[in-house]
């Protein structure tokens, strides 16, 4: 099993931009001893009805670190997300900085490259991305180590990053009374998602955990913050010594009655390009709709 490098000593500043439309938390991370941060989880807003994109959403982010006069060196995805679009291009475009994510995009690549019927001009060695990373990779974000931690099971790619004493889980965790998300997209499974929780949960009790949606259940306000304490006492799903195996039948039957997410046709076209928007063959913008394809 890998070592991994924690440090609780540091603490790094984040700030949450919650995005109704997708209920997806942007997160802006910054090293407390220097101006640099970086981007997790940007969104791209899309009218899928009118085939409109706009950028409502990554505008207020790059305003804040503008605002702030910090330097922005990394733009993070957690995973290929199916329910947003991500806006890394466009906010490495204004602002810089190198876009990662998990070594296994090649093989959400391969998978999504089957069922939306790409060409061979559709590259799926993950090169669209600066940087790929593999189970305990180390990057630095100005003064400060930042290291991955590979969590499959909600998708192959899943990657945690932990900077200091703030880990981002991406979709591998919700809130403790959201629970988990889910594990039947392909190359998805449940099993996997158990045992990736658990490589988060053994992470020292006091590390904060950031989430990527939150969907406020119950009636509550909208939360993306807690730690690894509260969410082994309170996970629904996997809190208070939950078994591998309840889990599995919890998670498999839950799956089977949820609908797709709405953006899932875009999301996947654009989020495995790095947060392109394809073009046809003329050069034009356009996205796909296979149908009964997923
Ligand atoms: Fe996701």
């Amino acid at each position: 099993m890998t070592t991994y490098p924690v440090d609780m000593s540091l603490s790094p500043e984040v700030k949450g931009f919650f995005d109704p439309a997708t209920n997806t938390i942007s997160h802006v991370v910054r090293d407390p001893g220097s101006t640099a941060c970086a981007v997790i989880d940007s969104v791209m807003d899309i009218d899928y009805a009118a085939g409109r994109i706009t950028y409502d959403h990554a505008d207020e982010i790059i305003a804040y670190i503008q605002g702030k006069g910090w330097t922005l060196e990394w733009l993070i995805e957690t995973h290929v997300h199916a329910d947003h679009l991500s806006a890394a291009p466009y906010i490495q475009e204004k602002l810089g900085g190198k876009i990662g994510i998990g070594a296994n995009i090649t093989i959400v690549q391969d998978t999504f490259g089957k069922i939306f019927n790409e060409g061979t001009e559709f590259q799926r060695d993950g090169s669209q991305f600066d940087a790929l990373f593999q189970d305990g990779d180390r990057y630095r974000i100005g003064g400060m180590e930042a290291f991955v931690i590979h969590t499959p099971g909600h998708t192959p790619a899943c990657m945690t990053h932990v900077i200091g004493d703030a880990a981002f889980v991406g979709d591998t965790l919700f809130m403790p009374d959201g629970g988990s998300a889910r594990a039947d997209f392909p190359g998805g499974d449940a099993g996997v998602l158990y045992d990736s929780i658990q490589k988060v949960l053994s992470l020292p009790d006091e590390m904060r955990l950031f989430m990527c949606h939150d969907y406020g259940p119950n009636g509550r306000d909208i939360q993306w913050e807690t730690t690894v304490g509260e969410e082994k006492a309170h996970n629904i799903h996997v809190g208070a010594g939950a078994t591998r195996e309840s889990f599995i039948k919890f998670r498999t039957e839950r799956d089977a009655t949820l609908a797709m997410p709405k953006l899932i046709i875009p999301s996947l076209q654009v989020n495995m390009r790095a947060g392109e928007i394809p073009t046809d063959a003329s050069g034009r913008p356009m996205l796909k709709v296979p149908v009964n394809g997923l």
